[in-house]
């Protein structure tokens, strides 16, 4: 299977990576859909990632990203990481919050669900701030408008960055070869992702641990590791 991935990259034209918590598994940061230890297993989102649960106890929610935070700044970026990374050419769509497709090197990365390494106003001034992953702030308020401030990410029932939306869905549709990797294809609109590149004619490599709700749209599904796959894949002759 691996062969035949290979040879329909290496007639592609325009490859896009689209990512999820898989992706960065290998590294350390947890999953949230993965029995028994995802983090939706064991906390509840709509108390720690919603807007609803940040007015109700907005305490609990800026301790739970701090040690978020602490965790991936603790993490390295994995051998997948670096392999995406490798390839200049490759528009890298991630739902993932983490920074390890940057910090492995990569430069065309569009963050659907926003960024764990920097705040926010909650209160939409347009203030936002980087904080330091190995010593998160806790609960303050925006300086410019006394708003709380939070992590700029996206939350359940939030919209997704306009902008970061419009060049995905443009990279889906501009390209022939899709790679999702890690990803349980069950959060929209981002998964809708995978839809609109096949649609548009391209062909869809899924690297993933178990099958997934990518797996029907597959033209090849590797399953295993990203951090094994993913290097084979992409690997230059
Ligand atoms: P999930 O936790 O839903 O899915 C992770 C997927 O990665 C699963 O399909 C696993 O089988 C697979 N996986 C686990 N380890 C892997 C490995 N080493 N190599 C390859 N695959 C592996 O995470 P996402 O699909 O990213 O949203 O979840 C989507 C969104 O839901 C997240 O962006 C987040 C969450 O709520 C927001 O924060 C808005």
């Amino acid at each position: 299977m691996i062969d035949t991935a290979r040879r329909i990259l290496a007639d592609a034209r325009q490859v896009v990576s689209f990512s999820g918590a898989g992706l960065s598994a290998e590294s350390g940061v947890g999953t949230f859909r993965d029995a028994p230890q995802g983090m939706w297993s064991n906390y509840d989102p709509m108390r720690l990632a919603s807007p609803e649960g940040f007015a109700a106890d907005p305490g609990l929610v800026i301790d739970w990203y701090a040690a978020r935070r602490r965790t991936v700044g603790n993490a390295e970026p994995n051998p997948a990481h670096v392999a995406l990374a490798g390839r200049l050419d490759i528009v890298h769509v991630t739902q993932n919050v983490d920074d390890l497709l940057h910090r492995a090197g990569a430069r065309q990365v569009i963050q659907l669900h926003g960024r764990i390494d920097a705040d926010r106003c909650h209160g939409d001034c347009g203030y936002a701030e980087h904080v330091d992953m190995a010593d998160p702030p806790g609960l303050r308020d925006c300086p410019r408008c006394n708003s709380p401030l939070r992590p700029a990410v996206v939350w359940f029932g939030e919209p997704l960055p306009p902008d970061a939306w419009d060049a995905a869905e443009q990279a889906c549709r501009d390209c022939d070869v899709l790679i999702v990797i890690g990803t349980s294809a069950v959060v929209y609109p981002a998964a809708g992702l995978i839809g609109v590149a096949k649609a548009a004619g391209a062909r869809i490599i899924v690297v993933n641990t178990q099958p997934s709700e990518a797996s029907p749209l597959a033209d090849v599904e590797l399953l295993g590791p990203a951090g094994e796959i993913v290097p084979q894949l992409l690997a230059q002759e």
